[in-house]
């Protein structure tokens, strides 16, 4: 099989039954997106598929050979971060960091989403900086912190969502 990931073209030899989590850890050597469930609970998989965030554990690799897949290794580079892991450096966010990767790459699917007026209920020329920390919270619900850095990680996101801070730092 054939896939695009982070803008470099990959081959692969795996069983059809492979998903995308596996495909990218046990495959084509990019392990930055971590295995905590693998069955759709923890959301610490999460990479975009042109553009949109999804539990990499819960779809198959073979339906993706011809999407864009991004992982943490394609937003930044230590010397170059992506905008949210910058703030989640400057804000804590996180303790072990076995969520982050999957926590990062679900708030920069969220922000796209807010910004498109996803879900539908919410006004779509919403800016991100009407994202209250609840909507915020709301919204990355999908990505569960086993240390429990959730007000860091909101902090961060509000950040680059262009929000003052709410005076807890
Ligand atoms: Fe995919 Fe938990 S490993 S949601
Ligand atoms: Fe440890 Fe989130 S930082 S699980």
């Amino acid at each position: 099989m054939k896939f695009t990931i982070n803008g470099r073209s990959y081959e692969a030899e795996a069983d059809i039954r492979t998903s995308v989590l596996d495909l990218l850890r046990e495959h084509v050597g990019l392990t930055g997106s971590k295995k905590g469930c693998d069955h759709g609970q923890c959301g610490a998989c999460t990479v975009l598929i042109n553009g949109r965030r999804v539990n990499s554990c819960l779809t198959l690799a073979v339906m993706h050979q011809d999407d864009e897949i991004t992982t943490i290794e394609g937003l930044g580079t230590p010397d170059d971060l992506h905008p949210l892991q910058a703030a989640f450096v400057a804000h804590d966010g996180y303790q072990c960091g076995y969520c982050t990767p999957g926590q990062i790459c679900s708030a920069v699917g969220m922000l796209d989403e807010a910004k498109k007026g996803w879900p539908s209920h919410v006004s779509a020329d919403l800016e991100h900086s009407d994202l209250s920390d609840a909507e915020i919270s709301e919204r990355m619900s999908g990505n569960i912190c086993r240390c429990a850095a959730y007000p860091n990680i909101v902090d961060a996101i509000r950040e680059v969502a262009g929000r003052a801070p709410a005076g807890r730092d």
